[in-house]
């Protein structure tokens, strides 16, 4: 080929993947829509599940999706006996299969609950942690329990039970995503925070620098007083989902379970991989009025998301808001998915580079009509309008 011929065919490349990319396309221009909505579980209507609840929402390293959600046989109650209840997606949110149950405790008083999905995108795993007798009913002591899928979340490893190294301190892992660093401090290191009984409460974060094998207790940011009964309006720190920040920061979103300072979310950050988490970087974020729920957060590209029900009260208003701060203040114009009942969020994106990756986010939520237990339902939310 001639030297010239050549360079014409390399900017006829360049062309199709500039022309083919909306990398002109800027954070300020963040107008999201909700694109699809589909009910991933109904309760109460299916054979021996009475509730579907606390979901989970996650991307897989082979860019599919994987929604997991607590199937509770007898009653909407945290306590008794569950399955696991898994669905796959490998269209970005198109279609899912049929429900798989992943573990079933039988017909354990107290039971299991969810839980942290963790992928490592190093080794291409997905790691669900969730905790066994958490509430100590009928049963003891607590465990922490780890399953590990390296199949896209088809199959999945017999449990393996964390607390034998780990201890048997109550810890109950989200409900949400853990990650992995993408950057130092740390960057590889697999990041799962969770929270204690509600008189031992406070945030608590399990470490693995070697994808898993092995876990460690980190940071710790305990309720005040500690291991004691709570009065209203006690530092009580409780449900949390942690995101990294672009400069390597943990930034851990928590429910305020006493109402301590404000009706509001705290948000602790990390400055050395999920070690500590400092007082000095605490804050109390005003803005993200909550009703004490666990909540979604993601940092996808540099902007903060947040869903909770946005409500002083009441578990209702299922909204969207965003941050081009890093989250030290958010948008304006928050979006409302859900007006009425709504509870738990999780939220997820994929992250191939494509121009679709790059256009979507996906909230998965407890929304009901009369309760926000009612339903488990899954969006695709367009962050340019459609556009
Ligand atoms: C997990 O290990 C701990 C500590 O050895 C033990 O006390 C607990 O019974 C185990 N839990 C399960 C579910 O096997
Ligand atoms: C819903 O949330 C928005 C955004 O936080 C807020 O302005 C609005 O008052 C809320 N509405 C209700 C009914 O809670
Ligand atoms: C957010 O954090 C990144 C990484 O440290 C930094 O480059 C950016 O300037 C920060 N944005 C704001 C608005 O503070």
């Amino acid at each position: 080929m001639a030297a010239g011929s050549r360079l014409a065919a390399l900017w006829l490349q360049l062309f199709v993947v500039v022309s083919s990319c909306v990398c002109n396309v800027s954070p300020l221009q963040i107008d999201p829509l909700v694109f699809e909505e589909q009910l991933l579980w109904v309760s109460g209507s299916q054979g021996q599940v009475n509730t579907y609840r606390i979901p989970l929402l996650t991307f897989t390293p082979k860019g599919s999706l994987l929604a997991f959600a607590e199937a509770r046989k007898s009653s909407s109650s945290d306590i008794g006996a569950k399955f696991f209840a898994l669905r796959r997606s490998t269209d970005k949110g198109a279609t899912w299969s049929p429900t798989t149950f992943i573990i079933d405790d039988g017909a354990a008083p107290d039971g299991i609950n969810l839980g942290s999905v963790v992928v490592d995108e190093e080794v291409g795993s997905v790691i669900l942690i969730y905790s066994v007798c958490f509430h100590l009913y009928h049963c003891s002591p607590a465990s922490i329990m780890m399953v590990e899928s390296r199949d896209d979340g088809l199959s999945w490893t017999p449990p393996r039970n964390l607390s034998v190294t780990l201890g048997v301190k109550n810890f109950a892992p989200g409900p949400g995503l853990g990650l992995q660093k993408r950057f130092n401090p740390a960057k590889g290191r697999l990041v799962v925070c969770g929270h204690g009984t509600l008189e031992g409460d406070g945030v608590f974060c399990i470490l693995s620098d070697d994808h898993g094998q092995t876990w460690y207790y980190g940071a710790a940011l305990k309720s005040i007083p500690y291991n004691q009964k709570k009065k209203a309006q006690d530092f009580n720190p409780d449900e949390c989902q942690p995101i990294e920040l672009t400069d390597g920061t943990i930034a851990i979103n928590v429910r305020n379970q006493n109402n301590y300072h404000c009706r509001c979310r705290i948000v602790v950050h990390s400055y050395d991989g999920g070690l500590t988490l400092p007082l000095e970087g605490l804050i109390f974020d005003e803005a993200l009025v909550d009703p004490v729920v666990a909540a979604g957060a993601l940092q996808k590209e540099g902007v903060i998301y947040f869903t909770n029900p946005s409500n002083e009260q009441k578990r209702v208003n299922l909204t969207l808001k965003w941050s081009l701060t890093n989250g030290t203040s958010w948008e304006n114009k928050a979006v409302q998915i859900w007006a009425g009942p709504s509870g738990y969020s999780s939220m997820t994106s994929l992250d191939s580079g494509s121009v679709e990756d790059h256009k979507y986010i996906f909230v998965i939520y407890e929304k009901g009509q009369k309760d926000y237990f009612e339903t488990v339902s899954f969006t695709k939310i367009h962050l340019y309008g459609g556009r």
